[in-house]
């Protein structure tokens, strides 16, 4: 497998410093995040409240790390595509709060953007096999999502290794990413169930070296 994606969730960053925050995993070398994961919060699809779519462009214009923006929010066939316009790199969407997902993530490729769909840890892959067709991101929540810092949910991974087997046999052509209580006694579980792209919140903004916990939990991933 390709080597091993990190993307720190700025959800457990300074709020205050995010520019810097965001800065601390982005100098080139080993401790540069892949992408930068940006949780967004409606105070309606999960019971947070965190940032939108002014301040992602203000983060967008302050960094050259790829923004993964996840969007837990009602009505994403309505809101997700400024994501894509602004610049984001990726945006994922919800299964569970996304009315046409085969339409958003046309739009969203068609706005220059990857297009992520997430699932729940209670929503099953099965149901959603042919949507994810026209996808180019899974993200497994291995948490319910709303909040950093929860345990791990390792029930998830027999979804993650099905999503696996469907990409190593050709018939889902994604990035398999997880999100939710990734630290350095998870990682590797994840790994060999067979993650693309791991998402840390607290295990890098948690750390006294935000950058040093990026390159570890690389390296754990790839062993
Ligand atoms: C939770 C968010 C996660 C969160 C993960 O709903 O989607 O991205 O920041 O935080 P940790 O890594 O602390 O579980
Ligand atoms: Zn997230």
């Amino acid at each position: 497998m390709a080597q091993p994606l990190i993307a720190p969730s700025i959800l457990s960053a300074d709020f205050a410093r995010l520019g810097e925050e965001i800065a601390a995993v982005a100098t080139p070398g080993p401790t540069r995040a892949d992408w930068v994961h940006v949780d967004v919060m409606d105070a309606h699809f999960v019971p947070n409240l965190t940032l939108g779519l002014p301040v992602v462009r203000s983060l967008l214009k302050s960094t050259d790390v790829p923004v993964d923006c996840h969007l837990m929010i009602d009505d994403p066939d309505r809101w997700a595509i400024g994501y894509a316009e602004a610049g984001a790199y990726n945006v994922t969407v919800h299964v569970e709060a996304a009315k046409d997902p085969v339409k958003l993530a046309k739009d969203l490729r068609a706005a220059g953007a990857k297009a992520g769909l997430s699932i729940k840890p209670g929503t099953p892959l099965e149901a959603h096999l042919d949507t994810l067709k026209h996808y180019d991101t899974l993200l497994v929540m291995s948490v319910e999502p709303g909040f950093g810092g929860q345990s791990f949910i390792a029930d998830v991974l027999e979804k993650v290794r099905t999503a696996r087997r469907l990409v190593d046999t050709g018939h889902l052509k994604l990035i398999v990413e997880i999100d939710g209580g990734i630290n350095a006694d998870t990682i590797e579980q994840a790994a060999e169930a067979g993650v693309d792209c791991f998402v840390a919140g607290s295990a890098v903004y948690g750390a006294d070296d935000p950058g040093r916990a990026v390159a570890a939990l690389r390296e754990q991933a790839a062993r």
